[in-house]
């Protein structure tokens, strides 16, 4: 019987005999009485066997080393009032692999710095154990939101030759030189894509409501702990919709999201709470019970002027129309202004994509950035422009030839009257959610830079 099941039908189980099949995380020997504590990963909760040292049948078992398998015949017996609210008797130990001596996870407190170098193995402990089951439940809870909207689910593709971000960022795709046809496979330069953005917004045309949910690729050489050079992007786009029906459908989908996770991983968040960071969960109850703020670009300017008129220190204290606000900015807004998730929008032209579309005012763009505590960044997304004279210039501008994204440019001379979207970055949602403060920790096998293990 698995884990999860015993834990789940506990009351129903007392006294009953059950084979158990897991993994030894300690086993620790008594004259009299012996203790082996078992997982099988269905589970965070571990299983706690007590057996009789000198009893026949538990001589396996008494040799067993940390992550073995061992297969335990018993009886579960409730035990009210003890740290573990029931645990096994055992009758029988069979010992099915020994595991070496000096297996690298052994009972005590790990760094994550260590555990990110063996991260075949981390998955194992609780504290990972736990956040890729949140990292399982919000992809579904996320897939879910949009199929009950019946948003359609296109899958972009990752060798493209668009740089949809237009800042130079992409992982170009090459042959093995050893073939003949390594020079021309594509006839034109391959990367790895920035975004599905552009491919999403030609289904959007098409099906009105879309989505992509993929893995994404960007050759940043930042060092920080919201950067990987692999990671996952959540990317709508709604035909007909404008920046305000853009930024709606943002909070309704991070407060279903959320409130998921919620309630099908609460056994997790409270160990992450008690492990990574106190007062978690009423954090993250803020995205779904607390209204979002926005505000304008220029009025974020404003208000950290202000903050330095009175004596605030950023480590960039220059505040100018074009800048572009700094992970430190974003969470002063965010966690010490508004206390709260916050959409700033109309940000200078200058300092966004391309395909963003242009105000009224001619130095701004309908673009929005969520902002959230301990993260900044979490989502950016905009109404796109709907003129093309006005994309092919900003293309011109940046060092974009316009023919090579004729196809995505023309889309708007067949009938269009707006398009908006945004990007989640799954991972800054899931440290958000789990508390963890490294990107590194959320991702199964993380890629940044200097760092390809795995
Ligand atoms: O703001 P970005 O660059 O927007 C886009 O890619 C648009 N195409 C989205 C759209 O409108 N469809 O990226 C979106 C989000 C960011 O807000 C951030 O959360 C995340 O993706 N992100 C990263 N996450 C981890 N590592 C990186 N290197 C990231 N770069 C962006
Ligand atoms: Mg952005």
């Amino acid at each position: 019987m698995e884990l999860a099941q015993i834990f789940k039908s506990q009351g129903t189980l007392e006294h009953k005999e059950l084979v158990f099949l897991g993994r030894v995380r300690s086993n620790r020997q008594g004259k009299v009485v012996s203790f082996m504590i078992l997982n099988d990963g269905t589970t965070i909760n571990d299983l706690q066997v007590v057996y009789k040292t000198t009893t026949n049948g538990f001589e396996e078992g008494l040799k067993a080393r940390v992550s073995s398998i061992v297969e335990v015949t018993g009886t579960i017996v409730l035990t009210p009032g003890k740290q573990q609210p029931f645990e096994m008797q055992a009758t029988k130990i069979e010992l099915l692999d020994q595991a070496i001596e000096d297996y690298p996870l052994q009972k005590k407190e790990h760094s994550s710095e260590f555990l990110r170098e063996i991260a075949h193995l981390r998955a194992r402990t609780k504290t990972f154990n736990a956040i890729f089951r949140i990292r399982s439940t919000a992809a579904f809870a996320l897939h879910k939101f949009f199929q009950e909207k019946d948003f359609i689910y296109v899958q972009t593709p990752i060798i493209t030759s668009n740089d949809a971000e237009g800042a130079g960022e992409q992982f170009v795709v090459t042959v093995n030189e050893d073939k003949d046809y390594a020079n021309d496979f594509f006839a034109k330069k391959a990367a790895l894509t920035v975004s599905g953005q552009l491919n999403a917004e030609a289904f959007a045309q098409a099906f009105k409501n879309t989505y992509t949910f993929g893995p994404t690729f960007r050759a940043e050489n930042s060092h920080t702990n919201r950067h990987a050079s692999e990671f996952w992007m959540l990317e709508p786009e709604v035909a007909f919709n404008d920046l305000a029906k853009n930024i709606i459908l943002i909070e309704d989908m991070l407060k279903s999201t959320v409130s998921y996770v919620m309630e099908k991983n609460i056994e997790e968040l409270k160990f992450l709470e008690s492990n990574l960071e106190a007062g978690l969960i009423d954090k993250i109850s803020k995205i779904v019970n607390s209204e979002f703020k926005t505000m304008k670009y220029e009025e974020v300017l404003k208000v950290l002027q202000k903050a330095i008129d009175n004596g605030h220190q950023f480590e960039d204290n220059n505040i100018y129309f074009g800048l572009d606000l700094g992970t430190e900015h974003e969470r002063y807004i965010c966690e010490v202004v508004n206390k709260c998730p916050t959409f700033v929008i109309d940000y200078p032209k200058e300092i966004k994509a391309f395909y963003m579309k242009q105000n009224s005012d001619g130095k701004t763009v309908a673009a929005v950035d969520l902002l959230v505590p301990g993260i900044g960044e979490l989502i950016g997304g905009s109404q796109r422009e709907d003129n093309t004279d006005k994309i092919k210039e900003r293309c011109i501008e940046i060092g974009i030839n316009p023919n090579d994204l004729e196809w995505y440019i023309s889309l708007r001379d067949y009938g269009y009257y707006k398009s908006a979207g945004f990007g989640l970055g799954f991972e800054r949602l899931l440290m958000y959610i789990t508390g963890a403060s490294n990107i590194r920790d959320v991702i199964p096998f993380p890629r940044t830079p200097k760092n390809l293990l795995f």
